[in-house]
């Protein structure tokens, strides 16, 4: 199996890149590129980790080899917000990226899962998908957008709230990834019974995490570590259903058919074909459905931004494009 990373010389590509050199099972090829030039470097370096995976780095108009016979594309490619730059050029750079990258893996490897990091997530997925279609070869089972991050990070911030040990605790977390759209559902977390003040504090930690990170790092990137590990795990996760274990099950940011949503994260069954059973999430609490319908106009507006990039380009303009304009 070939797994294909691109973007693979940024914060989240080189730790997710090292991640699966030593990780991924004895056999499994892992292929590396990126615009940068060094990534070739970054393969040599990974190759001396005396694992049985076969490492090769690539970039420029390497694109074709990386892609050439993979199973799982993952996407880590693009820039993350700077000061001073709106969030529509943010958007246009980066759903550019997405366009280009994988049209090319639409072409040379159609039959792969992709699985989207890049931001913003919850409008990258429809370009993807608005790309895939296009190329005639869209599988909803086989597109992900990655929100695992949210995941362990509930995960985490419950387990510690509670003084229980790290990785013992699973929460689902539903909706999408940005702000207000991220859902951790704590009412169906196992064992704990939450108070509606609790439970409010926690979701507020899980959807400001992501600032709390940047703040950290005094304005110099965002979440690249605890990101590659949480990619990791979902590649995994795609890899082992993939690879045919039974019950695998993950969340991930998919057209599963959701009533809220053309796209929606929600806990998913993943085999030997990309996802192929979406799964409830339980009952939600008045202050959980409130918080759902709240987020949902954000969400499709976001969904119909990914959309739009794709099928209406004439219509595209950013702020700053409109303000050279006048
Ligand atoms: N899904 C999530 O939970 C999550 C979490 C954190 C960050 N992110 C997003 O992931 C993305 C990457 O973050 P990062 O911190 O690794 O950024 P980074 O700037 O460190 O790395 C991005 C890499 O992409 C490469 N790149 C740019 N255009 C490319 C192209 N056309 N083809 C191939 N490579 C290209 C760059 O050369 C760079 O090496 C950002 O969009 C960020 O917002 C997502």
């Amino acid at each position: 199996m070939k797994i294909t990373v691109l973007g693979a010389a940024g914060g989240i590509g080189q730790a997710l890149s090292l991640l699966l050199k030593m990780k991924l099972p004895a056999g499994f090829k892992l292929a590396l590129y990126d615009v940068a030039p060094v990534t070739p470097g970054i393969a040599v370096d990974l190759s001396h980790i005396p694992t049985d995976v076969v490492v090769k780095g690539y970039a420029g108009d390497d694109l074709p080899k990386a892609l050439d016979g993979s199973n799982v594309v993952v996407i880590c490619a693009g820039i993350a917000r700077k000061p001073g730059m709106d969030r529509s050029d943010l958007f246009k750079f980066n759903a550019t990226v997405i366009q280009n990258l994988v049209s090319a893996g639409a072409a040379i490897c159609p039959n792969a899962c992709f699985c989207i990091i890049t931001n913003p997530v919850n409008s990258m997925v429809p370009v993807a998908a608005e790309v895939l279609k296009k190329a005639g070869v869209y599988n909803p089972q086989k597109l992900f957008g990655v929100t695992m991050l949210d995941v362990i990070r509930a995960e985490t911030f419950v387990a510690n709230s509670q003084g229980r040990a790290a990785g013992t605790i699973r929460v689902n977390v539903i909706g999408g990834h940005s702000g207000k759209t991220i859902l951790p559902v704590m009412s169906q977390v196992g064992g704990f019974e939450f108070t509606d003040e609790e439970a409010a504090q926690l979701v507020r930690h899980i959807q400001d995490a992501g600032t709390e990170v940047v703040e950290a790092k005094a304005g110099n990137g965002s979440a690249t570590l605890a990101m590659a590990a949480a990619a990791y795990r979902f590649v995994n996760a795609v890899v082992r259903g993939l690879m045919g274990e039974d019950n695998v099950v993950e969340c991930a940011y998919v057209e599963g058919g959701s009533q809220h949503s053309r796209f929606f994260s929600q806990p998913m069954r993943l085999g030997k074909e990309g996802w192929y059973k979406v799964l409830p999430y339980g009952p939600l609490t008045q202050a959980e459905r409130d918080t759902l319908e709240a987020m949902l106009p954000t969400l499709r507006d976001e969904i119909r931004l990914g959309e739009d990039f794709v099928l209406k380009p004439e219509q595209f303009q950013t702020a700053s494009e409109k303000k050279a304009e006048k």
